[in-house]
């Protein structure tokens, strides 16, 4: 039976609303917490190198805290592995950084990286860690992911959610099926993140094979509004209510 996909929140801006005044709050680990009893089932966070919002403090904590998964997203780097390696959290996501970004701007190029991927991959599952790497979805990606030995592909849903015309969105969304498919042959496990808001979720909860979604801005916005706490539980709903109808019957034998 198909499962539904799990709901990483992603809680940077939790921390870039404390960094803006370099102040105390409000707290990213308090925030884990209340997303973990609210039903999310992990937590990501990502450690930039310029720490503009999670600093190594939170991180640590949140290793010590955080009850369901822990998700680093990191850039390829001897700093980043190292950290990666004393902390330990359950996965870590591979991504591409650049100091002047607002975000994450593309996937990783892993054809340049595939040098430095096929050394940081294995180091950091010697220990335990399951690695992704964040990509576009295209053949060349997930070829060199699958070659590097990433256990994941997290997808990245950027075109598909900022593609404004009803049918740039739907060829965005069947180049991200194309690419579960595909990854999925190639042995791959398939995740999903970037852009995504409780409107553009639905065909995406949807894809074959998906296992996690990481999704932040959205989320933590519309906290700002309702409180954390309603606004995870309405991405939850929003994910089962995309979810096949045999996930969704409450009278189903588990
Ligand atoms: N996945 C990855 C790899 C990311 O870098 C980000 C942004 O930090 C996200 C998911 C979450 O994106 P958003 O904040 O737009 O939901």
């Amino acid at each position: 039976m198909p499962a539904m996909p799990r709901l990483h929140v992603n809680i940077d801006h939790v921390a870039t609303v404390r960094q803006a005044r370099r102040a105390a709050e409000p707290d990213p680990v308090t925030a884990a917490a209340l997303c973990e009893l609210a039903g999310a089932n992990g937590i990501t966070v990502h450690l930039r190198e310029d720490r503009r919002h999670i600093q190594d403090r939170d991180l640590r904590l949140l290793r010590e805290t955080v009850k369901t998964l822990l998700n680093m997203e990191s850039a390829v780097t001897e700093e980043m592995l190292a950290i990666a390696e004393t902390v330990v959290p359950d996965q870590v996501c591979f991504v591409p950084e650049k100091r002047q970004e607002l975000t994450t701007e593309g996937g990783l190029d892993v054809v340049a990286a595939a040098e430095a991927l096929k050394t940081a991959v294995p180091r950091l599952q010697k220990k335990g860690i399951r690695v992704s790497l964040f990509i576009d979805p295209m053949p060349q990606a997930l070829e060199g992911a699958a070659a590097c030995g990433a256990d994941y592909v997290e997808l990245h849903t950027g075109a598909y959610a900022n593609a404004r015309e009803e049918s740039a969105r739907e060829q965005e969304r069947q180049r991200l099926e194309t690419a579960a498919r595909y990854g999925h042959e190639l042995g791959l496990r398939i995740n999903a993140g970037h852009g995504l808001d409780y409107e553009n979720i639905f065909p995406i909860a949807q894809l074959p094979f998906l296992e996690e979604l990481n999704i932040g801005h959205a989320i933590v916005s519309r906290a700002v509004l309702v409180g954390l706490d309603q606004a995870v539980r309405e991405m939850q709903d929003r994910i089962l209510a995309a979810a096949p109808p045999e996930i969704c019957d409450p009278n189903r034998k588990v």
